[in-house]
């Protein structure tokens, strides 16, 4: 421990949290259905017809009910910031009427009150892997350029209505994750063995012209709001020092990268158009869209961080491990979670220095933490979780935070992911718990939904009053 903190004095501790994965209230408030209730195992088995009662998400941890307690913990630790997003089918129920539903956009705005009055700056993610159903059924989601208008509508509305309140926005959940899990991110109901790279991709422009017109709106009617990308950052390092290793691990990382480059720089790569004209994929891009790319970058970069990969180009030994949404070749080097994801804190390091070298955008951790499966006990009468092993994971990484704080990386803040336990994205499991607040609920559903603070609070607690000191180094 050292006496001095390398954390700014402004820098936004916090948490983050998706609607669909805490709300629950899935048909309540005139929401419409959303890709997520026919989802109910994640991205493990294809989607359902229509809702099923094992979907976890139609009560999640019931957020909807329980914003005011469940903020008022937040604030307990602290927060300076509350990452949520909104759900585009609580405010447009089908997705492409012109009228939004305004008993979802009063939700949102006794949240963001809940906010205020503790002093916590929201920060909203427009759309976090929850594409109204209708889209993907009528029009077959991002793939659908007609997506581009409905979502500027949608993000109008929600400039108009809280742009006023909410300073930082992100666009888009990890954009790059499409080329991932079409469905999920992309709203795809094509099934992912049968989309053309042509309609894959293009949809991924159709959602980056639809970032730039949000980031035109937002100045327009929210003129002090900031606007960030998000994408999913996973460092893949070289399996050996051979240069077609290298090469591979370029290639990778730059499947990412591409989409910073675009959101920063406002044009395609010259190595991400090889790449199209390699695969044959040939997109519709008007001049508009390079003109709205261009003229609508953005403030700052977001990102998530879970783990790094490495890479080769030896095919022999391309064996694609466990991890987050894309996974990647496992690294000998480094210890897993329990869920196969590869825990790597210097990882982070590395990433906030290439973004901050590569772009120049102040950087925003917004998503980061150890999904695990916690055990309740009783300490001094009181329910809680001993949970170190989350703490280690969460102070190793923050402590390189601060290295690269130290080493001239402009860093804005860091959102802890899932800072209250959550229904899991990828497994859609509760047992997957990343939270420093317990919620009793079970994989079959069972549970009384009653939170209780684990170790970690009080850590976060002190780690966010004392702006890093306390971390141990
Ligand atoms: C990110 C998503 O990919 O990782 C979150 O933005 C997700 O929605 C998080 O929950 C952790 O992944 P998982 O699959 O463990 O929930």
């Amino acid at each position: 421990m050292t006496d001095s903190s390398s954390f700014p004095a402004d820098f936004l501790w916090g948490g983050a949290t998706a609607a669909n994965q805490i709300e629950g209230a899935y048909n309540e408030g005139g929401k419409g259905l959303s890709i997520q209730d026919v989802m109910p195992q994640g991205i493990t088995t294809p989607r359902t017809e229509g809702p099923t009662d094992d979907n976890l998400k139609q009560v999640a941890i019931d957020f909807y009910h329980r914003y005011a307690e469940d903020i008022a913990l937040f604030a307990e630790m602290g927060f300076k910031t509350f990452r949520f997003s909104i759900a585009w089918s609580r405010i447009f129920p089908l997705g492409d009427e012109t009228q939004p539903n305004e008993e979802g956009l009063a939700f949102y705005d006794r949240v963001i009150d809940e906010c205020e009055k503790h002093g916590i700056e929201p920060l909203v993610t427009i759309s976090h892997y929850e594409t109204p159903l209708h889209l993907t059924d009528t029009y077959d989601g991002w793939v659908n350029r007609a997506l581009i208008g409905f979502y500027e509508r949608y993000a109008r509305v929600l400039f108009s209505r809280y742009g006023a309140r909410v300073k930082y926005w992100l666009t888009f959940n990890e954009i790059n994750s499409v080329l991932h899990a079409p469905l999920m991110s992309g709203g795809i109901n094509t099934p992912q063995n049968e989309l053309s790279k042509t309609d894959l991709y293009q949809a991924i422009h159709n959602e980056l012209v639809a970032s730039a017109l949000a980031t035109k709106a937002a100045r327009e009617l929210a003129p002090n709001a900031q606007i960030g990308c998000m994408v999913l950052a996973m460092p893949a390092y070289p399996l050996s020092p051979d240069p077609d290793d290298v090469m591979a691990s370029l290639t990778t990382e730059r499947t990412n990268l591409a989409f910073g480059d675009i959101h920063v720089r406002g044009e395609y790569p010259g190595y991400y158009l090889r790449s199209l004209r390699d695969q044959g994929v040939d997109l519709v891009i008007t001049d508009e869209d390079r003109t709205l790319l261009k003229e609508n970058t953005v403030d700052f970069v977001s990102f998530s961080y879970y783990m790094s990969v490495a890479e080769t180009a030896d095919k022999t030994k391309r064996v694609i491990g466990k991890g987050n949404i894309m996974g990647g070749v496992h690294n000998p080097t480094l210890e897993a979670s329990e869920w196969g994801w590869q825990i790597d804190p210097v990882g982070l390091r590395i990433v906030l220095n290439q973004f901050w070298d590569r772009w120049q955008k102040p950087l925003f951790i917004v998503e980061n933490g150890l999904g695990a499966k916690d055990e309740l006990v009783t300490v001094d009468g009181r329910q809680t979780v001993i949970d170190d092993y989350r703490i280690a994971y969460l102070n190793d990484h923050l402590v390189q935070v601060g290295e690269a704080i130290t080493d001239g990386v402009d860093v804005m803040g860091y959102t802890s992911w899932g800072c209250i336990d959550l229904v899991s994205a990828s497994t859609a499991q509760m047992s997957k718990r990343y939270g420093f607040i317990y919620v009793d609920r079970n994989d079959d559903g069972t549970g009384t939904l009653d939170r209780y603070k684990k170790k970690s609070f009080h850590w976060y607690a002190d780690v966010i009053a004392s702006n890093g000191v306390s971390l141990t180094r």
